[in-house]
């Protein structure tokens, strides 16, 4: 009878171990790490760094990895995070900066960058990137809305 109830014991805690295992989330890479970083939001920076191309390359990464509750005043909202793998969001800011006539640190990562942006994005900012008035915004302008809010925030 003991040997019974232990038996079921053990196998009750090891069915938990296993249940907890499985249930906690994935490792956060490097790379994400590096991405979460909340890189763009320090008030530090100066106007030139905030309207660099690599400040728009991260702040565009931290949009596609954490998704933007800014309230620019669209229509639809907020936009979801995760809309594309956060590994390919640095390929895809690396696109989405030439939209404005940008030349990207990794020019190299332009045309893969292209077709995930075409994928998981061009649904709502148009294939264009261009946006819908007033529902989507457009991502070719010189300085995105979010970028213009942080220089106004910081009184630059
Ligand atoms: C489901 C629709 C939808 C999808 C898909 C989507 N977005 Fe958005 N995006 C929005 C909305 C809505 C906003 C405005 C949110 C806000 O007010 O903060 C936004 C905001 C942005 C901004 C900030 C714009 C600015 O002017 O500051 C960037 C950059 C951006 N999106 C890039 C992307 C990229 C890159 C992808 C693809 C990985 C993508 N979005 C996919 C709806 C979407």
């Amino acid at each position: 009878m003991i040997l019974i109830v232990v038996f079921v014991g053990a196998a009750f805690t090891l069915n938990r171990l296993r249940h907890t295992r499985t249930e906690s989330p994935p490792p956060v890479t490097k790379q994400e790490k590096a991405i979460a970083k909340p890189s763009t939001q320090s008030q530090n920076e100066t106007p030139e760094q905030i309207r660099s191309t690599p400040y728009l390359e991260r702040y565009i990464q931290d949009v596609i990895v954490h998704g933007s509750r800014q309230h620019l005043g669209f229509k639809y909202g907020d936009m979801p995070e995760k809309m594309a793998d956060p590994a390919l969001a640095p390929k895809i800011a690396a696109y989405v900066v030439t939209l404005s006539g940008r030349k990207p640190t990794h020019p190299e990562w332009v045309s893969e960058g292209r077709l995930y942006y075409t994928s998981n994005c061009g649904g709502c900012h148009g294939e264009d990137g261009k946006g819908v008035h007033g529902t989507f915004p457009d991502l070719t302008r010189d300085l995105m809305l979010g970028i213009e809010k942080r220089l106004e925030k910081a009184h630059l």
